[in-house]
């Protein structure tokens, strides 16, 4: 059954792609087979333990840390501890620090940098890459990380990192993504099991570092985060209410920042492609007229299609179809084009498999296989030194349990209906997680700030006088635009997109 697109499945930093579900399909038939598998898991809330408030000795400062790991648990999460070290490398200017979470077999690995600015004081941020599979290290050493790599072995200092008023985090999720590992061959295939993870480190983490506890915490991350974003805010946000039962500080989370995304809303994106190459959404359409004519007769059919089968209910064999016609008729005219899926107005530098268009993402891989920077690092030596920054496995897994297929949006509208701000942005040029497809889910998105925030006109915001993108928002919920980027938005606009994210913490407001 499988088909044109199966390169695909090894571009895990892509939003989950057509292909890769399309080809799991099968494969979920055999494993789900009899099972009412389109009712979602919810994710799973951690029973925290019962203890002693005495129990507990807090590390107190970071500052305390040395450069051999330090081990951190805490009594309510009997199951969970934390290695962290001290790292001095990539900023140099303030502390690093770097290590693992440990869930009994599963161990994630994550940095962290101090804010430039005031980090006794400033927010945090916590970022991941999306995939699924995909390496936060991409984030870190091309996007918004304190230094971006220039060569195999050398990184220079970027001065529009996010850092420069947040104190940030860079995690490798879910397991064997990066420098994360599991034993036992124990493996993640759902956001949902992902998130609980996640929130028990947060947790972890505040309660150890007692300066950081009230802090202002946004969970940040591009593409597949369109996923990961809102079910790990949410994971937090619920996970709150186990924190008091237990006296402990519940966690201060105040926003959500998603960019780039393409799955958050997976049904209203796909009729999205039309718009980018047919119509001067982004650049003047790229693909010829008859082309586009079948893909426009192709969307309500596709529509329809997806509305019986994958959304009122979902019948596996049906969604399967529905998919597939969306894919042939929508998707492939442009994967056939050998443009660069991530911006539009590029080819595609190197292969998908091999650079992801995007050679810098092979230095990453070389520099993070250094030993001695491996060693800096704390990098658990079990991890082969020639291992790709995606995990194939993860993007399979999830593809598996059809995690991409399920709705995030109604996890995005609770968190604003609870006061927790969200911020969707998107580069002009991305074409796989389009701003087009953005910015109609977040219009249809159904909460109570619905209809001020529909009733708003997309202005112009701009930095040093001029035009940066558009935007639109209203009650805490914001949708940004940023011109001339494509999927990697700080790659291509480092200093736009600092000047959005500083913006954003200070008053949440472009
Ligand atoms: C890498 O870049 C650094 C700094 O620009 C330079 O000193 C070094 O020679 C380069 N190494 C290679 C292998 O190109
Ligand atoms: C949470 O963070 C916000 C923003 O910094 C701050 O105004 C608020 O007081 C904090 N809330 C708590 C409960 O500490």
């Amino acid at each position: 059954m499988f088909r044109a697109g199966l390169t695909c499945t090894s571009v895990a930093v892509a939003c989950l792609l057509w292909a890769t579900v399309t080809a799991a399909y099968e494969h979920s038939f055999q494993r789900w087979s009899g099972k009412k598998f389109w009712n979602q898991p919810d994710y799973t809330r951690l029973e925290l333990a019962s203890f002693e408030a005495a129990s507990f000795k807090p590390v107190g400062n970071l500052n305390a840390l040395t450069d051999t790991f330090t081990l951190l648990g805490h009594p309510a999460f009997p199951k969970y501890s934390v290695r962290i070290k001290q790292s001095d490398f990539c900023d140099g200017t303030v502390a690093a620090y770097t290590g693992y979470i440990d869930v009994e077999a599963r161990h994630l690995f994550f940095y962290f940098f101090e804010s430039r600015s005031d980090p006794d004081r400033d927010d945090v941020i916590f970022w991941t890459n999306g995939g699924p599979g995909g390496s936060s290290s991409m984030g870190l050493f091309m996007e918004l990380g304190p230094c971006r790599v220039v060569n195999s072995t050398s990184v220079v200092y970027n001065k529009a990192s996010w850092n420069a008023n947040a104190n940030i985090f860079f995690i490798d999720q879910p397991v064997d993504v990066g420098f994360s590992y599991a034993e036992h061959g124990e493996y993640v295939s759902t956001t949902e099991e992902a998130a609980k993870d996640i929130a028990a480190f947060v947790s972890i983490f505040f309660e150890h570092f007692s300066s950081f506890k009230g802090r202002a915490l946004h969970m940040a991350g591009e593409s597949y985060g369109g996923r990961y974003i809102p079910l790990f805010s949410s994971a937090i946000y619920d996970q709150n209410i186990e924190l008091v039962k237990a006296g402990l500080t519940p966690i201060n989370l105040t926003s959500a920042i998603i960019g780039t995304n393409g799955v958050t809303n997976r049904f209203t994106q796909i009729t999205s492609y039309y718009d980018m190459q047919c119509t001067p959404a982004s650049v003047e359409p790229i693909t010829d007229i008859s082309t586009c004519t079948r893909m426009k007769q192709a969307i309500p059919r596709c529509q329809k299609l997806m509305e019986t089968s994958c959304i009122a209910g979902f019948d596996p064999i049906g969604c399967d179809e529905a998919i597939e016609v969306c894919r042939m008729e929508i998707q492939d005219p442009y994967w056939k084009s050998g443009m660069n899926v991530y911006d539009i107005s590029k080819k595609c530098e190197g292969s998908l498999e091999e650079t992801h268009c995007y050679p810098i993402t092979k230095l990453i891989q070389q520099y993070l296989s250094q030993p001695h920077i491996r060693q800096k690092l704390g990098v658990d030596p079990s991890i082969p030194l020639d291992k790709p920054l995606s995990s194939h496995n993860v993007g399979l897994a999830f593809a598996g349990t059809l995690d991409g297929l399920h709705p995030s949006d109604l996890y995005v509208a609770a968190l604003l209906e609870r006061g927790v701000d969200v911020l969707i942005y998107a580069g002009t040029y991305d074409w796989i997680c389009n701003w087009v497809g953005n910015e109609r889910w977040t219009l249809a998105l159904d909460w109570s700030g619905k209809e001020e925030f529909v009733s708003q006109s997309l202005r112009e915001w701009k930095v040093n006088g001029e035009v940066a993108g558009m935007t639109r928002s209203a009650k805490g919920f914001t949708f940004a635009t940023i011109d001339g980027a494509g999927h990697m938005v700080p790659y291509d606009k480092p200093w736009e997109s600092l000047e959005m994210v500083n913006r954003w913490l200070k008053n949440r407001q472009l």
